[in-house]
């Protein structure tokens, strides 16, 4: 037997500093209560949550703690994207954006992909107990056709401090939340810049 295609999936400790995650906590807070456009957005977009993707969503450009965590993230991507085999013979592999999520009971992402990216991914910040996962579905699902029922999708389940890498095509969501303590998770893409 073979694996041929497998879907590859990273997730690990990142190995930031508690003062730079600590920090990078109360940030996350903060700009829940003051990034106006991101909350409007978020009311329609994001229920019962915030997430900055749409209004703050360069943040390792805009604040040093951010940046000290997208370091981090440039080491472990490239070592990912090493191991799915692939080559940038011209360009290269560049974070394009990183926002924050913060999710409160109840708030769920529904199933998406993220396009135009290459590698994306989650930091977790604040993992409570009872945390809802990262839910990935096989890629091939829309290709069964008269296939028996088999499992179509996989829990990730997020640890505090961890990483989760995966291809951007790769479907996936976080159903709802179902802690009364808050969910806070930082997400991110890279791009290939080949100008
Ligand atoms: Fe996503």
């Amino acid at each position: 037997m073979k694996s041929l295609f497998a879907t590859q999936v990273f997730q690990g400790p990142l190995g930031l500093s508690k003062k730079i995650h600590d920090e990078i906590m109360n940030t996350a807070l903060k700009l829940n209560g003051i990034d106006e456009e991101g909350v409007r957005w978020s009311k329609k977009n994001y229920p019962n949550g915030y997430t900055s993707y749409a209004s703050l969503s360069r943040l390792h450009e805009q604040f040093s703690v951010f940046n000290e965590l997208k370091k981090k993230l440039d080491h472990s991507v490239k070592n990912y994207s090493k191991g799915l085999g692939l080559k940038f013979d011209t360009g290269a592999l560049e974070i394009s954006t990183l926002w924050v999520n913060v999710m409160p009971k109840n708030c769920y992402h529904a199933f998406h992909i993220h396009p135009l990216s290459v590698v994306s991914g989650t930091y977790y910040v604040s993992v409570p107990g009872n945390v809802s996962p990262l839910r990935v579905q096989d890629p091939r699902a829309g290709l069964f056709m008269t296939s028996p029922a088999r499992k179509i999708q996989h829990d990730l389940k997020p640890k505090k401090g961890d990483v989760i890498l995966f291809e951007s095509w790769l479907n996936h969501e976080v159903p709802p939340h179902q802690s009364d303590e808050v969910r806070v998770s930082v997400s991110f893409n890279y791009d290939w810049n080949n100008r």
